[in-house]
C-alpha cells in the first residue's frame, strides 16, 4: 500500500501513543511461564504482539480478553505443550529470540519456529550458541536462520559474555537461566533491561551489578515459579519517537505525549535529542537506575533549531530502534551527524543502514553509509520524493515523518508495514494537525 505524506502545518496537542512492544512481548511470554494468572493492562494491539499471543496460546497458555485487560493463564515454567504445527512468529524478532529461552528447558519436547520472509533473513545463531552451551540443541536452516527447532533439555548454568550488545539475546539466556543454579550474562555496554525488571517483579532471584568499565553483569538463579500479578504497559518510547522527531522538525509544533515509558535503558534517543539542542522536557529516569517497575512520564516536545551530534558506540543499544530518526534529524541539523558502532542495524527488519541511507538520499538528504553506521550532512531541509519501506515498520514510519517535514511531500511504498508496531499512526497525525 502506497501512502502520501504532504508537508504539514504545525503539530499541536496531547496524545497517547500505542503500548510498548518490547514490554507487551515480555508480559505475554513471562505471563505464559507464570503459575498464577497475570493481568496485562494496555497490551499492544499490533501485528507483532498478536503473534506472541498466538504463540503462547499454541504452547498451552490461555489468553482471555476482559474489557481492556488481558488475563493470561500460564502453563508454569516447565509445562509448555509442544504444538503439532510450527510456531509462527510472523515478523517479530523479539518473539523469535526470547521464546526459545523458555522452550530450551522443556525436557523431551521439540518446538519448530518460523516466520515471514524478513524473519527468515534474521540470524538465530546468537541465541543458539548460548542455549547449546547450556545443554539445549538447536537446529537451524544453514546453521543460523529460521525455520529452526529447539530441542528442550535439562540445562546447566553458564557465565556468558554477550558478543553483540543485544537485549533479545540477553533476555533469552536469562529466561533459560531460571532453571539453572546460576546463569550470568555480562554486557560490555547496557541494553534495555525490561526482562530483568519483569523477572524481578515476578519474584525471580535476579541480581544486576554495574561494572567499572560501564558494562553490566546480571545473574539469575533457579526458581520454582513466577508470579507476576498485574502488568501495566506504558506507551512505547520507540513509537513516540516518530512524533517527537516530527514535533522537533515540523515548524511551530508543540506536542505532549502522555504516559510514555522512560526506562533509562530505552531513552537514549531523548538524551541524543537534548544534545542536538531540541527541547524535550519530561521527568526522565536517571541512568543506572534499576527496580521491578517501569517509569512513565509525559514528554513535551517543541519545534526548535538543532545541531549535529555524534552518537557513540556505547549509546547505540540504548537508542537502537531510533537511529533511523537520528539520521532524519541530522538532515535538519547544523553540521555532520555521525552514528558509529551500529552494525546491528544491518540485521533488523531490513538492513537499516542500507535502507535508511538509500531512503533518505532519495528524498534529497546528504547521507553516506559506513560499515557500522552513517554520516549525514545537515542542509536544514529535505526535498521529498519516494521512499521504500522494504517491509520494515520503522522505515515506513520514517518516510511518513520525513514527508511531514519535507518541501514536496513523501510517497511511502509499503506503509502497511507500520501495522507491526504503530497501526494508528496516520490517524494520530491527522488529529495533531492544527
Ligand atoms: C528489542 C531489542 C532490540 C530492538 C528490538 C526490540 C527487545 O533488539 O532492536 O526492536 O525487545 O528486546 P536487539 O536486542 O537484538 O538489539
Amino acid at each position: 500500500m502506497n501512502m502520501r505524506f504532504d508537508p504539514s502545518g504545525p503539530l499541536r496537542g496531547r496524545l497517547t501513543v500505542p503500548a510498548d512492544k518490547s514490554l507487551s512481548h515480555r508480559a505475554a511470554i513471562i505471563g505464559a511461564m507464570a503459575s498464577e494468572p497475570v493481568r496485562v493492562r494496555n497490551y499492544l494491539d499490533a501485528a507483532d504482539t498478536r503473534s506472541t499471543l498466538a504463540a503462547v496460546t499454541q504452547l498451552g497458555a490461555i489468553v482471555e480478553r476482559r474489557g481492556d485487560e488481558l488475563v493470561i493463564r500460564g502453563c508454569g515454567l516447565r509445562n509448555a505443550v509442544a504444538p503439532c504445527e510450527p510456531i509462527d512468529v510472523g515478523n517479530a524478532g523479539t518473539l523469535m529470540r526470547l521464546l526459545p529461552g523458555w522452550l530450551a528447558f522443556q525436557t523431551g519436547s521439540s518446538f519448530e519456529l518460523d516466520g515471514d520472509d524478513s524473519i527468515r533473513r534474521r540470524p538465530v545463531d546468537r541465541i543458539a550458541e548460548p542455549l547449546s552451551l547450556m545443554g539445549a540443541r538447536i537446529e537451524a536452516r544453514d546453521g543460523r536462520f529460521p525455520p529452526f527447532t529447539v530441542h528442550g533439555a535439562q540445562l546447566t548454568g553458564i557465565d556468558y559474555e554477550l558478543p553483540v550488545a543485544s537485549a533479545q539475546v540477553k533476555s533469552c539466556v536469562l529466561l533459560a537461566g531460571l532453571v539453572t543454579d546460576a546463569t550470568t550474562v555480562v554486557e560490555p555496554v547496557p541494553s534495555r533491561d525490561h526482562t530483568e525488571r519483569m523477572l524481578a517483579a515476578a519474584g525471580a532471584p535476579i541480581l544486576r551489578v554495574g561494572l567499572p568499565a560501564g558494562g553490566v553483569r546480571t545473574t539469575v538463579r533457579n526458581t520454582d515459579e513466577l508470579e507476576l500479578g498485574t502488568v501495566e504497559v506504558p506507551g512505547d518510547l520507540s513509537s513516540a519517537a516518530f512524533l517527537i522527531a516530527a514535533g522537533v522538525v515540523v515548524r511551530d509544533s508543540r506536542l505532549v505525549l502522555e504516559r510514555v515509558g522512560v526506562n533509562w535503558t530505552r531513552a537514549g534517543f531523548l538524551r541524543i535529542l537534548e544534545r542536538m539542542g531540541a527541547i524535550v522536557p519530561g521527568d526522565l529516569e536517571s541512568p543506572g537506575s534499576f527496580g521491578p517497575g517501569e517509569p512513565v512520564a509525559d514528554i513535551e516536545v517543541r519545534n526548535a533549531p538543532i545541531e549535529a551530534t555524534t552518537v557513540a558506540a556505547e549509546e547505540v543499544p540504548l537508542a537502537i530502534d531510533e537511529l533511523p530518526l537520528v539520521a532524519l534529524l541530522g538532515c535538519f541539523a547544523e553540521g555532520d551527524t555521525v552514528v558509529r558502532g551500529a552494525a546491528e542495524l544491518r540485521v533488523k527488519e531490513s538492513d537499516r543502514i542500507a535502507s535508511v541511507v538509500e531512503g533518505l538520499r532519495g528524498l534529497g538528504a546528504e547521507i553516506e553509509a559506513l560499515p557500522d553506521g552513517f554520516v549525514v550532512t545537515g542542509t536544514g531541509r529535505l526535498r521529498g520524493g519516494r521512499l521504500q519501506s522494504h517491509g520494515d515498520h520503522r522505515l515506513a514510519l520514517l518516510g511518513a515523518v520525513a514527508g511531514l517535514a519535507s518541501e514536496e511531500g513523501v510517497e511511502v511504498d509499503g506503509m502497511e508495514a507500520a501495522d507491526v508496531s504503530y497501526p494508528g499512526f496516520v490517524d494520530d497525525v491527522a488529529g495533531l494537525v492544527a
